[in-house]
């Protein structure tokens, strides 16, 4: 099915590694041009040469978005590079993992600029791009951590709640500009920014996972493209689309729900 998303602009944040990675080869995928931003060069050098081999155009810009001119700066050039603006995918995000008498007030902060304040104002950016060609598609990267909190995360949790709550916020406040804004809230996804907490604790947080596996990265572009096509989703907006192997289904996970009618259920 033709999702209508060839030659639109989609620009990530955190486009360069893991779901943001993932989601810029799907819509690079769908003939959309794609523009990401991180803060690695390695790591954007690395996405160009993929782009390259595939001979799809990339834009790739070095910013990091807790710097507010930075972040300007990517949404006005990846704007500029094609003269339009359609879909802004706020994705950066990082995580520090402490008990919460741990932080220092510069890591809470560090947390808080990159996964929430950086949401709100690419948001304001993206928008007055998007104003000038009739309207878009804004997505944010959420957590479920914003919805149950788990432990040792509580700066990240906060954030991602905050992402939730701005993406039903602003998407009332930009509606009337034809600006669709929703979040997809990844279940626990294989990437480095979760692999080390995975090795150690694999066995526990499966079992809080009806479905008995973690995400890939590729099981989360599916949300992304549904919520950026017009066709697709062109009435919907403030939606916080969860797509984490049924793990809210379940208040008793762990114990499994593999039941015959001839076995224990019989009460
Ligand atoms: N993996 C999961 O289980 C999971 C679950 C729920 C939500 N999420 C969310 O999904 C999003 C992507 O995470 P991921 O798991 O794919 O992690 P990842 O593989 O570590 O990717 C994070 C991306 O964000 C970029 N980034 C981080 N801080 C940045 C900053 N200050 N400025 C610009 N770019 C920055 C990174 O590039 P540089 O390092 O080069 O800057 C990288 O491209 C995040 O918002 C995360 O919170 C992940």
């Amino acid at each position: 099915m033709d999702l209508g998303l060839k030659d639109k602009v989609v620009a990530i944040t955190g486009g360069t590694s893991g779901i943001g990675e993932a989601v810029a080869l799907a819509f690079a995928e769908e003939g959309a041009y794609v523009a990401v931003c991180g803060r690695s060069e390695e790591k954007l050098s690395r996405l160009k040469k993929k782009f390259e081999e595939l001979g799809r155009p990339l834009y790739a810009e070095a910013a990091d978005v807790g710097d507010l001119a930075a972040l300007e700066r990517f949404v006005r050039n990846a704007a500029a590079w094609q003269g339009h603006l359609d879909v802004f995918i706020n994705n950066a995000g990082l995580n520090i993992r402490k008990y919460f008498e741990e932080y220092t007030p510069e890591e809470f902060d560090e947390i808080m600029n990159t996964d929430l304040k950086a949401v709100f104002f690419g948001t304001r950016y993206a928008a007055e791009e998007m104003r000038k060609c009739g309207g878009g598609a804004i997505i944010n990267t959420s957590s479920f951590t914003a919805l149950i909190p788990s432990g040792n995360v509580a700066p990240y949790s906060a954030a991602k709640a905050g992402v939730s709550n701005l993406t039903a916020n602003l998407a009332a406040s930009l509606a009337p500009d034809h600006i669709r804004v929703n979040a997809v809230v990844p279940g626990m996804t294989v990437t480095p920014l979760t692999e080390k907490n995975i090795a150690k604790n694999r066995e526990t947080m499966l079992s809080a996972i009806p479905m008995r596996r973690f995400a890939a990265p590729d099981d989360l572009k599916g949300a992304y493209l549904f919520l950026a096509s017009e066709v697709m989703a062109g009435y919907v907006s403030g939606i916080s689309l969860v797509v984490a192997g049924a793990k809210f289904c379940a208040q008793d996970a762990a114990y499994g729900w593999k039941y015959r009618a001839s076995e224990e259920c019989r009460i």
